[in-house]
């Protein structure tokens, strides 16, 4: 099958090099000139396990090309994909303007029969807008199908979730796209789920909101164990058990973050809203999601009482491990509270320096290229990400190398009897 996929973000690079890879013609394009440039000399805009190897592999056999021509891609391909950013505007919706264009680009460069898949994350009933914009604006009077085909992967996991899926949803308003969409998706061996183009454009914001809905659950529990002296971790565990609810995403945390689940969950509100439904638990979701981070930090001034002139190392500053993303990430938010109450940081990250420090400011944040070096001075550490290698950090140096030996621990990576034996002030979450 011939794809232009136009966007090469996260999902729109990651997309395309799958679809490259289980042997399909693909052709990326993106506006950004500089972007294009970068891919076809090789090099790879984002950090994504086994991403950056799959795309050299795919180039150099012949499948995988890109272009800053919407028009081209257009032209070369049977079916366009839409994986542009719908980023958040601040009344809880989306904008919605980059869609837009690229539908009109399509339209321009549309002779023959395309089927124009939606990947980005989009309100319900953007599909109709897209193909009323595509047929007032496609220059000849030809025909097209338009299609949503929602992305469920995970940052830090993306090349493994888009070639294992759980299911894939497509939404068309008729039979004409389904041949053409199995042919996409058969290599990959996963259920396709035929609904209408609302229903799965709903099945995105529903999923989303619903896993960010877990981790709020979870996180009130974390409240309650706190206040209890019960483990979070063994009531996570023993609720997990049940086939119904499952252990995956109740991993209490300082909060949710990322790029997906809070511009998800105020989209869907502000949806709800808009079609006359107060989504009241998804308020609440979002309120307690906030609620926890105050949480965090209160127990850090608890514990530190005046954070002027503390020196804090802070492990972990992109949203969740396996990526250098931080966008919303709660790492970076607690750097941003803890330096405005006056602390001095010494951060670390082994991928998100660098994005880190067009967030952060210059004045008072010096960052530590080992993690073990993060503790030099330290009143305190926060584990502020649940990178899996925070796991191996050497605890009696760090002990050893700090002015005081108390560890926050907003991802629950160290086990509590060890740090206590290990004589460190240990406060983690819901434990
Ligand atoms: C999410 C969805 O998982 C994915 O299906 C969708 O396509 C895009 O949005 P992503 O934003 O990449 O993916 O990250 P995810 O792994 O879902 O984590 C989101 C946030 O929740 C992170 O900040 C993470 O640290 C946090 N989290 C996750 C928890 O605090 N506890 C958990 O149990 C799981």
């Amino acid at each position: 099958m011939n794809i232009a996929i136009v966007g090469t973000g996260y999902v729109g690079l990651v997309t395309g090099a799958c679809f490259a890879e289980v042997g399909h013609n693909v052709i990326c394009v993106d506006c950004d000139e500089a972007k294009v440039k970068l891919l076809q000399g090789g090099g790879i805009p984002i950090f994504e396990p086994g991403l950056e190897e799959m795309v050299k592999k795919n180039v150099a056999e012949g499948r995988l090309i890109f272009t800053a021509s919407t028009a081209e891609g257009v032209e070369k391909s049977d079916v366009v994909f839409i994986a542009v950013p719908t980023p958040p505007l601040g009344d809880g919706s989306v904008d919605l303007s980059f869609i837009e264009r690229v539908a009109r680009d399509i339209a321009d460069a549309t002779t023959t029969y395309k089927v124009v898949v939606d990947k980005s994350t989009v309100p319900v009933k953007t599909g109709e807008k897209v193909a009323e914009t595509i047929k007032r604006y496609c220059k000849v009077d030809c025909d097209f199908d338009v299609v949503s085909n929602p992305e469920f992967l995970r940052e830090g996991f993306a090349v493994e979730d888009l070639m294992n899926p759980d299911r894939i949803v497509v939404g068309t308003r008729s039979d004409k796209p389904v041949a053409a969409m199995r042919e996409i998706y058969e290599p990959f061996n996963a259920p396709i789920i035929f609904t209408d183009i609302n229903s799965a454009e709903l099945i995105k914001h529903a999923a989303n909101s619903f896993l960010a809905m877990k981790i709020s659950y979870i996180n009130a529990v974390a409240a309650i164990c706190e206040a209890t002296g019960a483990n979070v971790e063994e009531v996570a565990t023993g609720i997990g058990m049940d086939e119904r609810i499952g252990r995956r995403f109740l991993n209490a945390s300082l909060g949710f973050g990322g790029s997906c689940f809070p511009k998800d969950l105020s989209a869907f509100i502000r949806i709800s809203d808009d079609l006359g439904y107060d989504f009241g638990l998804l308020k609440k979701v979002q309120e307690i999601n906030a609620a926890q981070m105050d949480r965090f930090l209160k127990k850090i001034t608890d514990t530190l009482w005046i954070l002027k002139d503390k020196t804090i190392g802070v492990l972990g500053l992109a949203f969740k491990q396996n990526t250098d993303d931080v966008r919303m990430s709660p790492a970076i938010e607690v750097c941003q509270r803890l330096l405005k109450g006056g602390a001095t940081l010494r951060v670390h990250d082994p991928k998100a320096m660098e994005k880190a420090r067009e967030l952060l400011p210059t004045e008072g944040v010096t960052y530590v290229d080992d993690m073990d070096s993060v503790a030099e001075g330290c009143d305190a550490i926060v584990v502020a990400t649940e990178w899996p290698q925070f796991k191996e950090l050497d605890l009696a140096k760090a002990r050893e190398a700090m002015t005081s030996p108390i560890l926050f621990d907003g991802r629950n990576l160290f086990d509590p009897a060890e740090m206590d034996q290990l004589g460190f002030t240990y406060k983690s979450i819901g434990r």
